[in-house]
């Protein structure tokens, strides 16, 4: 730890540049700021501009070696804490977040180039509430009494699993990291986090406010690669737990590496997540639905985004056109300008991904895109990483870009005839995370709810996840569940059965 100490405000700051060039080359290990033991560095970017706005520390396993050391310890005492004091620590973490909404917004705004009014502010916001959810829960730990025998005392009562490893993304990464601290900590556990290459500097400011709340050593963060920082950390023998969201790719090799030490592992994967609509719908409400399920403000960054949309042929057309409008009327620009709807893609790496689906499409027999919206003529965002949104019609099922996940602003729209034939495309997938139906014959809607092959299946809504409402796939889309009670108590906890014969 260094013993001096960091130039980071204490105070929240709406200088996103000045905090994002403060928190540069650190990583945050037992209570304090660290650098990487390698002094390397590597560049990040504001994806609306292409300028650096900082350099984050290069992990590698060394690094991940002291963070996992730190946690070891500190679990120790962490663990022994009476269980309602650690949920009031993360309680209190969510409520000092709280002041820093603003703050932590514009930053994540700044290194991801998602727009501030329609997401970086709404995260921000998400995370606090994350963690006072998961901090109310301390006194839910409980096990079962267990009938045997009249002179034994059976019970089961649930322990920590130790330090657990969590590796996230770059598309919400404050609050998908907050599904994982926060309950990982209310049960016990100790966290080290290695952040997503593409966005290290928001969540090494929620970890450092965190901080100032929890015992040192409970909650630390690494930046890094994948294979030299996410790697070692996976596969520390000290890491009795991990968890994971990212691509299905990533996903396996992270379950293959948990399996080599026999540790549980959660994964949240990616999702091709189909939205139905019967022409009994409310239109109005349906096609401002379609909007935010396909998570446009997110530049389609979500695996739950409705990437597929089944509409009844009746009203298909005026679907379609109904959607483009909207879509149309959104503003795409900087980030962080109040009037944005639609930031940027993350990384060139990502553009360059969508860009080549949107163009396979084009050149598809039959297909046709529109691109809605209009690209930003600011000239201070001309190397900006924009795309405008595509709706695709014309394609087939079994098209890469129907079955693969684009993770771009990009949605495919199909008619249907009949619940059984779009049921069965729904299902024609390799994911099932989430799903929605959309019409006003709640037999209907039941009845797919049933039928869909998803984790999560909404009618007449598609929300985003929420806490207290267990999250999590089927399929390829993952294993486990996260953001509920039940998942703290399911992965972050093991039970133990005590007997006790009293004759
Ligand atoms: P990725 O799965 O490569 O990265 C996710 C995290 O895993 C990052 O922190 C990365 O550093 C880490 N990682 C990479 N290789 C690793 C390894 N060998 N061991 C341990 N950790 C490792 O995702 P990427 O490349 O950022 O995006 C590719 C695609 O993945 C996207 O186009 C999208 O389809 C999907 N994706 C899905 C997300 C979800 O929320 N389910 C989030 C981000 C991406
Ligand atoms: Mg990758």
């Amino acid at each position: 730890m260094l013993d001096r100490p960091h130039p980071t405000p204490k105070d929240p700051t709406l200088d996103e540049r000045a905090l994002a060039k403060a928190l540069s080359g650190m990583h945050f290990i037992g209570g304090g700021f660290v650098p990487p033991r390698s002094g390397k560095r590597f560049a990040v970017h504001n994806p609306a501009t292409g300028e650096q706005v900082a350099e984050a520390a290069e992990g590698d396993a060394a690094d991940v070696d002291a963070a996992v050391a730190n946690a070891a310890t500190a679990q120790k005492a962490w663990a022994a804490m009476p269980a309602r004091k650690r949920g009031a620590a993360v309680a209190s973490c969510g409520a000092l977040l709280r002041e820093h909404v603003e703050e932590l917004a514009r930053l994540i705004a700044l290194e991801t180039g998602k727009a501030l009014r329609t997401e970086s502010r709404v995260e921000a916001n998400t995370v606090a509430d994350i963690l006072e959810f998961f901090g109310g829960l301390g006194s839910e730990l409980k096990g079962e009494s267990v009938p045997f025998a009249p002179n034994v005392l059976s019970v089961t009562v649930r322990e920590p699993l130790g330090v657990v490893g969590a590796i996230i993304p770059w598309n919400v990464p404050m609050l998908l990291m907050a599904l994982k601290v926060a309950p990982a900590l209310v049960a016990g556990n100790t966290v080290v986090v290695k952040s997503a290459e593409e966005a290290p500097l928001a969540v090494l400011r929620v970890c450092e406010l965190m901080n100032r709340v929890l015992p040192p050593g409970c909650f630390n963060i690494l930046s890094g690669y994948g294979p030299e920082c996410g790697a070692p950390l996976v596969s520390h023998q000290k890491v009795r737990k991990v968890t994971f969201t990212g691509s299905v790719e990533v996903g396996r090799i992270v379950a293959k590496a948990a399996a080599e030490k026999i540790v549980p592992v959660t994964l949240e994967l990616g999702g091709k997540s189909p939205m139905i609509v019967f022409a009994d719908c409310d239109f109005e409400k349906t096609v401002a639905g379609a909007i935010t399920s396909m998570r446009f403000t997110r530049q389609g960054q979500s695996c739950t985004a409705a990437s597929r949309i089944y509409v009844e042929r009746p009203i298909v057309e005026n679907f379609v056109d109904a959607m483009a409008a909207k879509v149309d009327a959104m503003v795409m620009g900087d980030p962080l300008d109040e009037k944005t709807d639609i930031g940027t893609i993350i990384s060139h790496g990502q553009y360059d991904k969508v860009r080549g689906f949107i163009e396979e499409g084009r050149a598809t027999k039959g297909a046709t895109a529109r691109a809605c919206s209009r690209m930003p003529d600011d000239p201070a965002l001309k190397k900006g990483l924009f795309i405008q949104p595509v709706i695709f019609t014309g394609l087939q099922n079994a098209s890469r870009l129907v079955q693969e996940e684009i993770f771009g602003p990009v949605t495919c729209v199909f008619p249907f005839d009949d619940p059984q034939s779009v049921l069965a495309a729904a299902n024609d997938s390799e994911y099932g995370l989430a799903a929605s139906v959309w019409t006003n014959n709640l037999r209907v809607g039941l009845e797919l709810a049933h039928r869909l092959e998803a984790g999560l299946v909404q009618v007449n809504q598609n929300l985003v996840v929420q806490a207290n409402l267990s999250y999590g796939g089927v399929k390829s889309s993952g294993l486990g569940k996260e953001a509920s009670l039940e998942a703290m108590l399911e992965h972050f906890m093991h039970k133990k059965t005590i007997m006790v014969n009293y004759q």
